[in-house]
């Protein structure tokens, strides 16, 4: 947190989605004018962060993720009251950032530049890899535990100062980020946690010329501004933005797994993650049968409450994003597009206190409608026809978003053209368009994704600079062979 000293002039009061009499407590919000002084305390950190050898800086992320697996319980409930998504779904999230601690841990060994051989006689040619400095990274509520973990961990373990600013409606398990980490040795203020809405402490930290980079996920509308904002002052930016990921199905593909990956890509989380389905793209001839098992599942699904055992679709986060994914629906219906089931708010008994949606799936969508073009963020989803792979294709990668898609099929011919040919950053064959492993990267093109992936080596690489050495260590004058 800030130490500022700044007046404190907006709390705001965190609830639980699926009951908003749940109230987890109230969180003072950080302004503008704490970016300042946590930019002042980070470059501090960082001179004497930047020394300590890369193995011993990931050692702390160890630490972390034993100290995450042993709390996983207590963190998935937190989770869920924040967030709203399932225990299962919130137990799956603090493993995953358990797990990403445990990779960019390992990181510590291994990062690092190249050798070459010189042009030269009696010259090392080589490559170091350094930490940028004071870093900032800016999180979504949908992942408040991963996204957090994803995004400082490779930045500690790189050697910069992070400031994270989480979102404004999840900042607890932000908080709790923090504190394993300090727990597990991180020296005060590497990490700074500093709440607050993004048109204030975000565009402060975007614009503040000290922040070298600025790792971003969120919607492509505040996406480009940041990447904007940034570009003016020459920063480093990574954005990771929305998704309209599509399912595509082939009549060789085994309905039964296809309508199970569908219903669970769409569904899960109830659809609040960048990586869910949202369009369904299926043959003609099979078209029938994998929307009767789609609807069956959707049907299944018990809403409620996500702490209550045997749910498996929580609430939308809060009523801003209720009425935006009714508005998609109910502006689907006034284009006359036909509802196989759901489409409706959920208010009975105790549903009454919370953000739930039906399941929804529409059929027979043009690819132009709204909803097969839009993110919508919630459990809808669009069925479309198509009677051909190339026009599966076409419809796939004919909106603006390129995250992630799926393909169910058996010719592996097909399979390989779809591979080849789909604009995303992410494709899955024969499983469900969601999440990500730690050792891949993660990302997407178009309005996706702009700046660089992460996880993997490639989300560390992010969090450095490159400098190249030529170093002659005989130091004899001569003429240089280098243009
Ligand atoms: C996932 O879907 O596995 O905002 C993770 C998002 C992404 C995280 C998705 N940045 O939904």
């Amino acid at each position: 947190m800030s130490t500022s000293s700044a007046p404190r002039t907006r709390v705001v009061v965190d609830v639980n989605p699926a009951d908003t009499t749940d109230v987890l407590g109230e969180v003072h919000q950080a302004t503008a004018a704490d970016v300042e002084p946590a930019v002042a305390r980070a470059k501090g950190a960082f001179e004497k962060w930047r020394d300590v050898p890369a193995p011993e800086r990931g050692r702390v992320l160890g630490r972390a993720a034993a100290i995450t697996r042993a709390r996983a319980d207590e963190l998935a409930r937190l989770l869920t009251r924040e967030e709203g998504k399932t225990l299962a779904d919130a137990r799956g999230e603090i493993i995953r950032g358990a797990v990403l601690f445990e990779w960019f841990a390992g990181e510590g060994f291994r990062m690092g530049g190249r050798t070459r051989p010189s042009e030269m006689p009696s010259t090392l040619l080589f490559s170091l890899r350094q930490p940028l400095g004071v870093v900032a990274v800016i999180t979504p509520w949908n992942f408040p535990w991963a996204e957090p973990v994803w995004k400082a961990g490779p930045a500690i373990v790189a050697g910069n100062a992070v400031i994270l600013k989480p979102a404004t409606l999840t900042p607890l398990l932000a908080q709790r980020c923090a504190d394993i980490l300090r727990e597990a040795g991180l020296p005060d203020g590497v990490l700074q946690v500093l709440p607050g809405s993004g048109a204030d402490v975000g565009d402060a930290l975007v614009d503040h010329p000290d922040v070298r980079a600025i790792s971003f996920t969120g919607s492509s509308a505040v996406g480009g501004d940041v990447y904007a904002r940034a570009a003016r002052r020459i920063a480093k930016v990574t954005c990771e933005m929305g998704g309209k990921n599509a399912v595509v199905v082939m009549p060789d593909a085994d309905l039964d797994v296809a309508a199970a990956g569908i219903a669970s890509g769409t569904f899960g989380s109830t659809g609040q993650r960048c990586t869910a389905t949202s369009l369904c793209v299926a043959h003609r001839d099979i078209v029938k049968g994998l929307t009767e098992r789609i609807v069956a599942h959707a049907k299944k699904l018990r809403i409620g409450n996500g702490l209550e055992s045997g749910i498996d679709l929580g609430p939308l986060v809060d009523a801003h994003q209720l009425s935006s994914v009714l508005g998609y629906i109910e502006g689907a219906r006034r284009e006359g597009l036909q509802l196989a089931t759901g489409g409706r708010r959920v208010s009975d008994g105790a549903c009454e206190r919370g953000f739930f949606v039906e399941p929804t799936v529409f059929i027979d969508v043009p690819p132009s409608a709204r909803i097969a073009q839009e993110e919508v963020f919630g459990p809808v989803l669009a069925m479309i026809q198509v009677g051909s792979l190339d026009e599966a294709l076409a419809v796939t990668n004919g909106v603006r978003y390129g995250l992630s898609s799926s393909i169910y099929a058996s010719d592996a011919s097909a399979i390989m053209r779809f591979i080849d040919r789909v604009e995303v950053g992410m494709v899955h064959v024969n499983s469900p368009t969601v999440g990500g492993e730690a050792q891949i990267p993660f990302g997407g093109i178009k309005w996706s994704g702009v700046g660089g992936r992460e996880m993997a080596e490639e989300g560390l690489e992010f969090f450095t600079e490159l400098k190249s050495v030529f170093f002659d260590y005989t130091g004899r004058a001569r003429d240089s062979k280098i243009y």
